[in-house]
């Protein structure tokens, strides 16, 4: 699968929703942090907020659940109009039953897990997903620095994921920048979400393109050309 930038709203302007989406119509999704300040200590947006973004903008919805109780709301979200659904397993009551709900009602499901969440302990959930978000900073507000420490699970998230074979995207969240891209593509992560450093750059577009360029460069064999995947 080609490597996919999605810009996070959350660093956008809430008040020129349509716009800020516009602005970075060359993006593959566009990343939707709902937070209910009881999971997280932020509050942001949740349904109604989502259902009108998604009829202002052709990019797919990547909604992030920074809440309590998904097995409750997660599926409101797809009705919303959310391509994707990602729910923290440290809030899931039923991991598996919720993951086959979204699935089952056409969206792509997604788990994420906390900086201080294993990955271990889920590797026989992996098949029952379409992608697993591993957090690269505490999760609650954007412009946060990049957790380096996060680094060794995501290349062992890449291997279990390569193990088992499966088609599982393996995203990444949280002070991913031009400076921190090319780590986190090297160590296996295929989706990479941007706030600040999309919506701080003076010209959005502009930010995804050069975030997509150089995760491209850190995956493609140099001297090859063939765009062959190494350091999994
Ligand atoms: C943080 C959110 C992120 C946030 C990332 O809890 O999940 O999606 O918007 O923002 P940056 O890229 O600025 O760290
Ligand atoms: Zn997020």
């Amino acid at each position: 699968m080609a490597l996919q930038i999605n810009p996070s709203i959350l660093s956008a302007d809430f008040s020129r929703l349509a716009d800020e989406a516009k602005a970075v119509e060359g993006a593959d999704w566009l990343h939707v942090d709902v937070m209910d300040n009881h999971f997280v200590p932020n509050l942001t947006l949740g349904v109604p907020v989502v259902e009108s973004l998604g009829k202002a903008t052709d990019t797919p919805l990547d909604c992030h659940l920074m809440i309590e109780d998904p097995d409750r709301w997660a599926p409101q979200y797809i009705e919303a109009g959310a391509g994707s659904v990602t729910f923290h397993v440290e809030a899931a009551a039923a991991p598996v039953r919720l993951a086959r709900e979204i699935r089952a009602k056409g969206a792509r499901a997604s788990m994420a897990l906390k900086p201080a969440t294993p990955i271990e302990p889920y590797e026989d959930l992996l098949p029952e997903l379409d992608m697993l978000l591993v957090m690269t900073v505490e999760p609650g507000f954007g412009g946060q620095a990049f957790l380096d420490i996060m680094l060794p699970k995501i290349r062992r998230t890449r291997q279990l994921i390569d193990k088992h074979g499966l088609e599982l995207w393996l995203q990444v969240d949280g002070g991913v920048s031009a400076a921190t891209i090319e780590r986190c593509a090297e160590a296996g992560a295929d989706v990479f979400v941007a706030g600040s450093a999309v919506y701080g750059a003076q010209d959005p577009a502009k930010a995804v393109a050069e975030l997509r360029h150089l995760a491209e460069k850190a995956t493609t064999a140099p001297g090859t050309g063939d765009g062959l995947v190494t350091g999994r």
